[in-house]
């Protein structure tokens, strides 16, 4: 498969058309952006590990039934993916309160819910990605009602599935985000799951594994990915 003209690049990747109308390279780069790319840095060989850690995940997504962009590794920083057409959402799921949701609820970080949550955001950088719901996404025709079933029962089953991948390899998994497409009547997951869309926490030390070592200033950011790519490998 051959590389050809960058069609896309966003804050921590690039997208290339390939010799393959179906297929795009997918590029990961090390640079890294938080709180609406307020905040900019670099993690080392982050796109490396990124590239590796997606891989293994959708690998294992596509070996229980979750239908994924992924086709295979083609270098360090690149993945073949199959084109899709991207829904302009972000689907998150919280198991523990962190993040956005501790901030716009005041609850103290790591606090147990009583059932999962579901989140839309609208994906606007201008706009900050700001959160909806399914009437939004109805009204503005972001999606039909069907499209959000599926992608809503893929969030809860992927959500199943990365709950007990991560916990054979000691990690908790406390929210996560997902992004889908569509290619041919069909939804895929699509874009990346590695520790910059994940919140892993170490059972027992709740040592963070993922991208709030960059948000919070913790140190030791690229040994965290480092030790999830580790992992996820074994
Ligand atoms: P949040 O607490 O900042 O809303 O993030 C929830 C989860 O979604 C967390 O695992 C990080 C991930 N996420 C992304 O991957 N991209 C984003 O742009 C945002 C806002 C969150």
């Amino acid at each position: 498969m051959q590389k050809l003209k960058k069609i896309y690049e966003g804050k921590t990747k690039i997208l290339y058309e390939t010799d393959s109308p179906g297929h795009l390279i997918q590029y990961f780069k090390d640079d890294t952006t938080c709180f609406n790319a307020e905040k900019k840095g670099f993690i080392e060989r982050k796109g490396i590990m990124n590239n590796k850690i997606s891989a293994k995940i959708f690998g294992f997504l596509e070996s229980h039934g979750v239908r994924t962009h992924f086709e295979r590794v083609v270098s360090d920083r690149e993945m073949l993916i199959r084109k899709v057409e991207m829904f302009p959402l972000e689907v998150i799921i919280r198991n523990r309160a962190a993040g956005s949701m501790c901030r716009a609820l005041n609850l103290e970080e790591g606090r147990k819910l009583e059932c999962s949550v579901l989140e839309y955001t609208y994906k606007c950088d201008r706009l900050k990605d700001p959160l909806i719901n399914e009437y939004h996404i109805r009204a503005l025709k972001i999606a039909s009602d069907e499209e959000v079933e599926v992608m809503k029962d893929y969030a809860f089953l992927i959500n199943n599935l990365l709950t007990k991948f991560f916990v054979r390899l000691n990690v908790e998994l406390i929210d996560f985000k997902l992004e889908f497409g569509k290619r041919k009547g069909k939804i895929l997951l699509a874009d990346e799951i590695s520790p910059d869309t994940c919140r892993l926490w170490e059972v027992g030390t709740e040592e963070r594994l993922d991208k709030d070592r960059f948000r919070q200033d913790l140190g030791k950011v690229e040994e965290a990915y480092q030790e999830v790519l580790t992992r996820v490998s074994r």
